[in-house]
């Protein structure tokens, strides 16, 4: 892909004079300044302070008022924080792993990202459209491009607001190109698509689409079982093999978490993916990796490129911490006019602050076998073997799945930013139980999976250290102690 233009910065003609203009450089180092000094009390988790536990809960109350329902956590974010660390309202400072599900990447007020912000703010008004655009969504664009055509075929991106929005654009893309003949859709069992009506469909979790009346045909497939290793590919090709057969010509696309997020970080070899991948490629079905979890995350900004699968991927969809989310195709896929719009592509800030951390994660020495990345799973992996090694009788074995002949791969895991831990054998009362004990004693994290049901951390990894794995282990552990002892 060729550029059109030169242009780096995200300010054109009317304000790059502003923007390097000495009184406004001045005015944002004197800010970014300001919060680095202000970023400086918080060196660790610490409890909520007397005074502001009030102010808290009056937020929370609102919360509950104006969602209709409590927050799952008594989370409100006072906008400060310091690497991994986040301050909240009640004056308490937590470890936060998980980020709002994958978002901040550079953790929280993070000064780069602030000062990318604060330039971006000053450009244009807040969001930016599909009919008129700054040179900011193209250059957000040029760089998605630049990283994920490097080894596929991938050419064009269209930019939206969300995962689910994007994964739409991608469904549509499919079902275009099938020439509107082929309604059905291939994905694995317990994936995760987004909360549109068609997406909460496909998506394979039951309490995700109470309600919805069902109008979209899916075919699930059994996801990689390390336990039967080469039989289980051979299962899942047989069983692709015979959903062809069964509907032929009538599958628009096979989508794939190539790591399964909700679904429990689920992970395969690349020896899984192939053969299903020529199969599609034999029947002219479309493959489309759903990377809104994974993207930026693992070894490789796309986890397509660390499989080295980049030649069967026909689409592409991202998310989460790239701030703006991007539908990528091939040129063969590229769709009629008409298909794809939108009032919104991304706010200005989304836009400039989501490059930020792109070119960040691409220069700063993340990726690759010994990047920090790789780094970091490392040292995840370290801690939860010694708590595991330490406390067996916390770490049962985890029971098969229900409804397939699945098991967990292990009781520790994951790839790259994305970490899970199975205490309690994937027991959903006890784990939440944890999670709970976790926030109250100074770290944030979630769970994923269906049963069994694990802890999940998406550090922030642009910030993280893998040294600060020491002080979240230890109120993990003090809580994992707390939940067995009920
Ligand atoms: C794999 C995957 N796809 C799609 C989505 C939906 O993204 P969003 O919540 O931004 O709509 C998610 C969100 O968690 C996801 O993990």
């Amino acid at each position: 892909m060729t550029p059109t233009t030169q242009a780096t910065s995200a300010a054109g003609l009317g304000l790059s004079h502003l923007l390097s203009n000495s009184n406004v450089e001045s005015a944002i180092g004197t800010l970014i300044d300001e919060l680095r000094t202000a970023q400086q009390s918080l060196t660790g988790a610490q409890p909520a302070s007397g005074e502001h536990v009030e102010t808290m809960q009056n937020w929370l109350d609102r919360v509950a008022s104006t969602k209709g329902k409590p927050a799952l956590y008594p989370y409100v974010g006072s906008g400060l924080g310091n690497g991994p660390l986040v301050q909240l309202e009640d004056g308490s400072v937590k470890w936060d792993m998980i980020n709002g599900i994958g978002v901040h990447m550079f953790g929280h007020s993070d000064p780069a990202m602030v000062e990318t912000a604060v330039r971006a703010a000053m450009t244009d008004v807040v969001m930016q459209g599909n009919l008129q655009f700054n040179a900011d969504s193209i250059l957000f664009s040029e760089l998605l491009l630049e990283q994920a055509g490097s080894d596929s075929r991938i050419e064009h991106c269209f930019l939206s607001n969300s995962g689910a929005v994007a994964n739409e654009s991608a469904l549509k893309i499919c079902m275009q190109k099938r020439g509107g003949v082929a309604p059905r859709i291939i994905a694995f069992a317990d994936c995760f698509m987004g909360r549109t009506t068609t997406m909460a469909q496909i998506g394979d979790s039951a309490a995700g689409r109470v309600g919805i009346p069902l109008n979209t045909q899916v075919d699930y497939m059994p996801f990689y079982d390390p336990e039967h290793g080469v039989r289980s590919i051979e299962y899942a090709v047989y069983h692709l093999e015979q959903q062809i057969a069964r509907y032929p010509g009538q599958h628009a696309c096979f989508v794939m978490e190539l790591v399964q997020g909700e679904g429990g970080f689920n992970i395969a070899p690349r020896e899984f993916f192939v053969p299903l991948m020529e199969v599609c490629r034999q029947n002219n079905i479309p493959v489309w990796a759903d990377e809104v979890q994974t993207f930026g995350r693992t070894e490789q900004m796309f986890y397509y490129q660390q499989l080295g699968l980049g030649d069967y991927i026909d689409i592409v969809t991202i998310g989460k911490m790239s701030q703006v989310c991007a539908c990528l195709y091939t040129a063969d896929m590229n769709p009629k006019p008409g298909l794809l719009s939108g009032t919104f592509v991304g706010s200005s800030v989304g836009l400039n602050v989501g490059r930020r951390a792109l070119q960040r994660l691409r220069d700063g020495g993340y990726y690759g076998s010994d990047g920090k990345i790789a780094a970091l799973q490392k040292a995840f992996r370290q801690h939860a073997k010694a708590l595991v090694d330490k406390h067996p009788d916390w770490f049962g074995p985890v029971p098969h799945y229900s409804g397939t002949h699945r098991q967990a791969s292990g009781l520790y895991g994951g790839v790259g930013g994305m970490m899970r831990l199975t205490p309690f054998s994937g027991e959903k009362g006890r784990i939440l139980k944890t999670l709970h004990t976790m926030f109250e004693r100074g770290v944030i994290a979630f769970y994923c999976g269906h049963g069994p049901f694990h802890i999940r951390f998406l550090p922030p990894v642009g910030v993280m250290q893998p040294q600060q794995f020491g002080e979240v282990f230890e109120i993990f552990e003090a809580s994992l102690a707390a939940a067995a002892a009920e």
